[in-house]
Order: C-alpha cells, then sequence, then structure tokens
C-alpha cells in the first residue's frame, strides 16, 4: 500500500483556494464564506440540490468547477443508465456531483459518497440538507487504503470523480484505488473530471493511459469548459 506522512495526508494539502497560484495555470475559484447556495444545473434539475459549502474542513468544502461539469454531464446524458447503476463517488468534498444524480435520477441503490474522515460531517450534513438520508450513504474512503468490505460486497459500476487532481503526492494514492474499483468489476466506468491547474496534472492522465482505458467524453459544453482549463474523462479496464 502507497502511503503518505501524517502532514501531507491533510485533506488540503499545501492548499487553499488562495494557494497554488504561482504555476497556477487556469484561476483558482476565490474563497468564499460558508453559506448555502442551490443549483438546477441549467434547469436539469426540477428540484434544485442545495449545498452547504464551508472551507473550515477543507478544500473540499468549497464547490470546484470540475463537479459543476460533472453533475451536469451525468444529468445531462446518463440518466437512463445511472437508474440502475451501482455508483461511488470518490473526494465528494460537499458532495455536489453524488447529490446531483441521487436527486434527479433516483438510482434504485443507494449511492455512496466518499472522502476523508475532515469532510464525513460536511457530506452528512448535505445528505440531510437535501432529504437524501438513506439514499446516499457518506463513507470515509481514503485513497491508497484497501478498500472496505462494504465497498468491495457493493462493487461499484460507476465511479465519479471530480477535480480529485489537483496535489501530486496523492496521485499514486488515487490511481491505485481506481485500480482497485476497476479490479471489483469489469464493466466499471470512471467519469473522471479536473482543471488543470499545473503541467504535472496532466501526469496523472498520462499514467492512467499506460494501465487503462481512457477516453476523453462527448459533451456539448466542452469548448466552453476546455477554454478553462477542464477535462473530461472515463477510465475503464482495458479489454
Ligand atoms: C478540490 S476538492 C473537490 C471536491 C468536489 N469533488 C468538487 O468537485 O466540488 C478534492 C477532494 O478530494 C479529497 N481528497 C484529497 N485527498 C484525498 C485522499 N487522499 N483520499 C480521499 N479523498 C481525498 C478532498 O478532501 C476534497 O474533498
Amino acid at each position: 500500500m502507497l502511503e503518505l506522512n501524517g502532514k501531507d495526508r491533510s485533506p488540503s494539502p499545501e492548499f487553499s483556494p488562495f494557494a497554488l497560484t504561482n504555476e497556477g495555470l487556469t484561476a483558482l475559484p476565490v474563497y468564499k464564506a460558508a453559506g448555502d447556495t442551490a443549483l438546477d444545473f441549467g434547469g436539469l434539475l426540477d428540484d434544485p440540490v442545495k449545498l452547504h459549502e464551508d472551507l473550515a474542513s477543507g478544500c473540499g468544502g468549497q464547490l470546484w468547477p470540475a463537479g459543476m461539469v460533472l453533475a451536469k454531464h451525468m444529468l445531462r446524458y446518463h440518466r437512463d443508465k445511472l437508474q440502475h447503476a451501482r455508483i461511488l463517488e470518490l473526494g465528494a468534498g460537499g458532495g455536489i456531483v453524488s447529490l446531483a444524480v441521487a436527486k434527479g435520477v433516483r438510482p434504485n441503490s443507494p449511492l455512496y459518497m466518499t472522502d476523508q474522515p475532515e469532510m464525513e460531517s460536511l457530506m452528512k450534513h448535505n445528505i440531510t440538507l437535501n432529504a437524501l438520508d438513506g439514499k446516499v450513504l457518506p463513507k470515509i474512503l481514503n485513497w491508497g487504503e484497501p478498500l472496505s468490505a462494504d465497498i468491495v460486497d457493493f462493487k461499484p459500476d460507476t465511479i465519479l470523480a471530480a477535480d480529485c487532481v489537483y496535489f501530486e503526492p496523492a496521485f499514486p494514492l488515487l490511481m491505485q484505488t481506481l485500480k482497485d474499483l476497476l479490479a471489483l468489476c469489469p464493466s466499471t466506468t470512471v467519469y473522471f473530471c479536473f482543471m488543470k491547474r499545473r503541467r504535472a496534472d496532466m501526469q496523472f492522465i498520462k499514467v492512467a493511459k499506460k494501465a487503462l482505458q481512457v477516453t476523453e467524453v462527448v459533451d456539448e459544453d466542452r469548448a466552453v469548459f476546455s477554454r478553462q482549463g477542464l477535462f473530461l474523462y472515463t477510465f475503464s479496464s482495458r479489454k
């Protein structure tokens, strides 16, 4: 198992929305005060997601641009497939992607919203805020650590990950978790959206391409979000 020391395992390693600016290729979100937002993704949701944002627990406490793009993509293109899917989100932060999918699709199976322990209370808060208790299950999943028995039994076939590429020492941990999840179910698809902030971020995709089937995804908003440095891929096991 790959390991980081205690300092590096922080949910906001050397990171705040104020950091990473010297080498940044794309503007970072503005630091927001804690508060609630309602999001309907341009009318794709009849009942908007309510999101409490609070950076007190780490960078995941704020909504990130890749989360918006991924949630919108899933609602626009994958509603039917998601209905019957076994879904797990990695690095969920406040949980925007899981909450949007749970509200817009109402999947048959409960959906796992996962992140580090520091984000657990915000995940729970937002699940309750949207009356999704029991339908969205908050869960601690530290990248690089062995998967828990309930996730192994669940065998997710749809993995969602938004803005999980931002801290280079965590890249091998995230890659290990993706491989572990893909090994559980040969037909699993990972929907992976991130913002390129540093040149090193594309290294993650280079490494992924060596081990996995990596495909850049068609989306009618791609011209717009790619200008903002956002990339949307699927990963799957090599046939
Ligand atoms: C930039 S935030 C993105 C949050 C959300 N997905 C979004 O798009 O708004 C990255 C998330 O990854 C989580 N994360 C970072 N390192 C992690 C690790 N080693 N294991 C699990 N989660 C991690 C952070 O806690 C944070 O919530």
